[in-house]
C-alpha cells in the first residue's frame, strides 16, 4: 500500500480558539479509562496533549501520537516529562510502528481523532487490527468518537453550497473530499470483534456541543467561523484561492447561522458521539 502523505491542517491556536470544549467533554471515557498509576497508555490521535494531560498524572506512562508535526510540538512543549512522550505518528499505518506495536500496552485510548484517522477506507480495518495488536492480552481500548450523524448540518452546508455549478464539484467528489467518518454502531462493534476483541461497552450519543463565542479579537479564528476553517480546511483547500475560500466560508456561515443560533444567540452543532471500550482476549 502506497502511503498518501497529508498536508498539516492543525494548529495548537487554531484549536484552542474554536474547539477547546473538544478534550474537555470527556468524563466519561475518563472513567471507563480508570487510570492506575502502574497503567502505560497508548494516546491515539492526543493531539495537543490537552486530553492527554487529563491522566498523565494518574498512571504510569503515556505516549501521545498524532500525525500532526504542529500539535505534537504543543504536546512536547506543554507536556513532556519522564511519564509524559509525544510522537509524530500517521495512525492509518499504525502496524508500521515496530516500537509501538511491540509494547504491550496495558491501556490505549483516543478521543475525537478515530474519525479522521478512520478516513481512508483503505486502511480502516488495518488501524483498529494494530490497536488491538498493540495491547497486552487483557488490555482495553477506550474511544470516543464523531458517530453516524455527527455535525450533519455542517456536513450538508459544505455539500450544498460547494455543489453550486461554479464550484464544478459532483456531490460525489465531494463526499471524496470529505475529512471524516462518522462510523455506526453497527460498523465498530463488527469490526472491533473481527480483530478479536471482546465489546465490553458501546454506546451513541447525540450530544448538541456549543461553540466558542467569537470573541478573541481575532475575527474568524474562533466561534461558527474558526470551527468551519479548521474542521473543515480539507474542503477548503480544494477551492482556488483564499478569496474564493473566504467568500465560500462566508457563504457556510450564512446557511448555518440560522440554523445553530439558538435565542440567547450562543450557537451549537449536533454533536454525535460513538464511545466504546472493547478488550483483548
Ligand atoms: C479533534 S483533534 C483531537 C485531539 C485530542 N485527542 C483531543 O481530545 O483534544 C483530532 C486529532 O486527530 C489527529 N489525526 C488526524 N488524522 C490522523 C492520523 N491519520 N493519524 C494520527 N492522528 C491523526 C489530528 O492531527 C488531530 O490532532
Amino acid at each position: 500500500m502506497t502511503e498518501q502523505k497529508k498536508k498539516d491542517h492543525w494548529s495548537s491556536e487554531a484549536y484552542a480558539a474554536s474547539a477547546s470544549f473538544v478534550p474537555n467533554l470527556t468524563q466519561k471515557i475518563l472513567a471507563w479509562l480508570s487510570p492506575q498509576p502502574t497503567d502505560r497508555v497508548l494516546d491515539i490521535g492526543c493531539g495537543d496533549g490537552k486530553f492527554t494531560a487529563k491522566f498523565i498524572d494518574h498512571v504510569g506512562y503515556v505516549l501521545g501520537v498524532d500525525a500532526s508535526p504542529a500539535m505534537i510540538d504543543a504536546a512536547n512543549k506543554s507536556y513532556r516529562s519522564e511519564k509524559a512522550e509525544f510522537r509524530v505518528v500517521d495512525c492509518r499505518y499504525l502496524e508500521r510502528e515496530e516500537g509501538v506495536i511491540s509494547a504491550g500496552w496495558d491501556k490505549i485510548i483516543s478521543n475525537a481523532a478515530l474519525h479522521w484517522i478512520l478516513r481512508d477506507e483503505s486502511t480502516r480495518t488495518s488501524t483498529i487490527r494494530a490497536i488491538h495488536s498493540a495491547l497486552r492480552p487483557g488490555g482495553r481500548f477506550i474511544f470516543e468518537q464523531g458517530g453516524h450523524g455527527n455535525v450533519g448540518e455542517v456536513l450538508t452546508a459544505f455539500l450544498a453550497v460547494l455543489s453550486h455549478p461554479r464550484y464544478g464539484f459532483s456531490v460525489a467528489r465531494l463526499h471524496e473530499l470529505s475529512p471524516w467518518y462518522f462510523a455506526t454502531e453497527d460498523w465498530m462493534r463488527r469490526t472491533l470483534e473481527e480483530v478479536g476483541f471482546v465489546v465490553e461497552q458501546l454506546e451513541i450519543e447525540y450530544r448538541p456541543t456549543r461553540l466558542t463565542e467569537d470573541d478573541n479579537g481575532k475575527p474568524g479564528s474562533s466561534g461558527l467561523e474558526g470551527w468551519i476553517r479548521l474542521m473543515g480546511a480539507q474542503f477548503l483547500e480544494a477551492l482556488k484561492d483564499d478569496a474564493d475560500r473566504d467568500a465560500t466560508v462566508a457563504r457556510i456561515c450564512e446557511v448555518l447561522e440560522p440554523v445553530v443560533t439558538r435565542e440567547d444567540g450562543s450557537r451549537w452543532l449536533g454533536y454525535v458521539r460513538l464511545r466504546g471500550v472493547a478488550r483483548k482476549v
